[in-house]
């Protein structure tokens, strides 16, 4: 399960790759990206917070709103269950925030990318049906 998430940290882009295939190493700016370890430790703006109502999941970046500027914000939010990842970009009018709608009650993995401080990520389940 999972993807690599690779930046370069010349130009600030980034990319995905999936790890089902043969991983030799991509280049941008004329130089290896880097690989991103997601972050799990809690962190007041970048944690992804998970709500789950049914099928519905919506993800809010942060205990406390993430700062969406030009020069500084979350670039997008991503669910990821079993072998499927559902990836948001957002843009500078958005809020931190994001819906998806889950195949299966099987638990998933929320990842946020903020330009700057990087990649993280909140395990999650969908509660059980009361
Ligand atoms: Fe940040």
């Amino acid at each position: 399960m999972g993807n690599k998430n690779l930046l370069c940290n010349i130009c600030g882009s980034y990319a995905q790759f999936s790890q089902a295939l043969e991983f030799t190493g991509v280049t941008c700016c004329s130089q290896q990206m880097q690989e991103l370890e997601a972050i799990l430790e809690f962190n007041e703006k970048h944690t992804p917070q998970v709500s789950v109502k049914g099928s519905r999941v919506t993800v809010r970046v942060g205990a406390v709103d993430h700062p969406m500027e030009e020069d500084h914000s979350i670039m997008y939010i991503e669910l990821v269950q079993s072998d499927k990842a559902q990836r948001i970009y957002l843009n500078l009018q958005c809020h931190p925030v994001a819906s998806f709608i889950l195949d299966t009650l099987m638990p998933f993995e929320v990842y946020a990318f903020c330009n700057i401080h990087g990649l993280y990520k909140t395990s999650a389940e969908v509660p059980p049906r009361r």
